[in-house]
């Protein structure tokens, strides 16, 4: 196997190196080819291209496999614990029993927000959708914490990453209480990452919470199941964001920001809707028509990587049948036509030829509504998920010594050079 590629422009050649990676295709080089030939390479989607080298996470998309530091998702999701693939993603390897014991009192003892910080929730209108709320209030949290700021010493990186990790799930629950009208309720520091969550989301003053490990087990799968996922929209936009220096407070408000749209995080609140929307199983066929005929997407079908079955949407189907098995749900008629409509879809040529599977957001939303969370929630909890990864995308990228800023170059087809006019003269 040759270990360069050789592109011919007129009647010269240029000599492209072969990148061999420990799996997945090899990459061109083409970092030079500008200085060398005076052209770029057009990649609008970056549908071919490798903007950046990782450790981190691989996708297998036409096998539908997803690993984390090279552990199966579905083993991850199956025997681990979210504050574990924290761990893993950011430092490479699984911890040992001390290790995990001082990272997860590191979190656990980093939950709290300043008092001051509360101001700024009620600085809100009380039906601002909650994704507004992060976005602002985690590019806030910079405000707060001056002493980690320092993104060129190492340790100040790792106290920055414990403190967004520990203190999403708090900003997160105080988004959905605000929204609720109800009391914010403060993290305790015996409970687990996912059981804090869901009781600083669901608890009121008026009477005891009590948590439920079917449920609590059912979050701490869906935070690791959204944990990292390569090189997404909204982690080349952490990425991109840190190329220039800026600390992590304001690139995972960034990343927050890209997630929102209904192409990425989005999809989950948007797939939940649309299963609404259709209302009932006599509905689906037409439904479907609608989207052969090109009028809307079917939302939570489709992935830019995988070629198969969303390995996430394996175990998120699972925990959506424990969790309304659970809750005397299990004849949710959403959870019927979700059902029914991944039967036909994957049996419709339209489907089947453009490789259209159920992806994690297709069964997440029918879970986390049952729980108790509402629509415009559930981009929030993806977010919250999702920081670990971003982080640890944004940590290995300081931690490059070839980091360069991020600077696409475009393919220029607007006008060329022309004289301005006086305005009486244009006409
Ligand atoms: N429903 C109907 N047709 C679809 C869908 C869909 N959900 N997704 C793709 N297609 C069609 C698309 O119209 C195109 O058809 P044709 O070749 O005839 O023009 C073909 O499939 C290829 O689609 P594409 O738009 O080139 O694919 P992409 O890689 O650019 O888009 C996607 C990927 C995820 C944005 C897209 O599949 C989509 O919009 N899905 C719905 C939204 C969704 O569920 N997003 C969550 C993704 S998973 C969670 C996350 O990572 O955020």
């Amino acid at each position: 196997m040759t270990d360069k590629a050789t592109l011919n422009i007129g009647d010269k050649s240029y000599d492209l190196p072969i990148l061999k990676g420990s799996t997945g295709p090899d990459v061109v080089d083409v970092r030079k080819l500008y200085g060398e030939a005076d052209v770029f390479t057009y990649d609008p989607g970056f549908t071919s291209t490798a903007s950046c080298e990782s450790k981190i996470t691989y996708i297998d998309g036409d096998a539908g496999v997803l690993l984390h530091r090279g552990y199966p998702i579905d083993q991850l999701a199956e025997k681990s614990s979210f504050l574990e693939v924290c761990y893993l993603l950011l430092n490479g390897e699984l911890p040992t029993a001390p290790e995990f014991a001082e990272f997860e009192r590191n979190i656990t003892y980093h939950t709290m927000l300043h008092a001051q910080f509360d101001r700024f929730f009620s600085g809100f209108r009380s039906d601002a959708h909650p994704m507004a709320i992060m976005t602002g209030a985690v590019g806030a949290l910079s405000a707060f914490y001056a002493d980690s700021l320092n993104v060129d010493d190492p340790k100040q990186r790792e106290i920055s990453a414990h403190r967004l990790i520990a203190k999403m799930p708090t900003i997160a629950a105080r988004a959905f209480q605000y929204s609720q009208g109800r009391p914010f309720v403060s993290p305790r520091n015996d409970l687990s990452y996912a059981e804090n969550f869901l009781r600083m989301s669901f608890s009121v003053p008026a009477e005891d919470w009590k948590p439920n490990p079917v449920l609590t087990r059912a979050m701490d799968r869906i935070f690791i199941l959204h944990a990292d996922h390569e090189q997404n929209a909204s982690t080349s936009t952490v990425r991109l964001a840190g190329s220039s220096g800026a600390h992590p407070f304001a690139c995972i408000a960034a990343g927050i920001a890209c997630l929102w749209g209904p192409s990425h995080g989005g999809a989950n609140q948007e797939a939940l809707e649309m299963l609404q929307v259709i209302g009932s199983v006599d509905n689906i066929k037409d439904y479907v028509q609608g989207v052969k005929d090109r009028k809307y997407k079917l939302m939570g079908f489709g992935h830019r990587v995988y070629k198969n079955y969303d390995p996430r949407a394996k175990v998120m189907q699972k925990t959506c049948h424990e969790v309304l098995d659970l809750l005397g749900h299990g004849n949710d008629p959403l959870l019927q036509i979700a059902m029914e409509l991944e039967k036909i879809a994957l049996n419709d040529p339209y489907f089947v030829d453009r490789k259209l599977y159920p992806n994690i957001d297709f069964y997440s939303g029918i879970t986390l509504r049952a729980m108790g969370f509402p629509s415009n929630m559930f981009t929030v909890l993806f977010a919250l998920a999702r920081t670990v990864g971003w982080i640890s995308q944004w940590k290995e990228m300081f931690e490059d010594p070839q980091r360069k800023i991020g600077r696409p170059r475009q393919l220029y087809t607007g006008a060329t050079h022309r004289d301005y006019l006086a305005i009486d003269k244009r006409g």
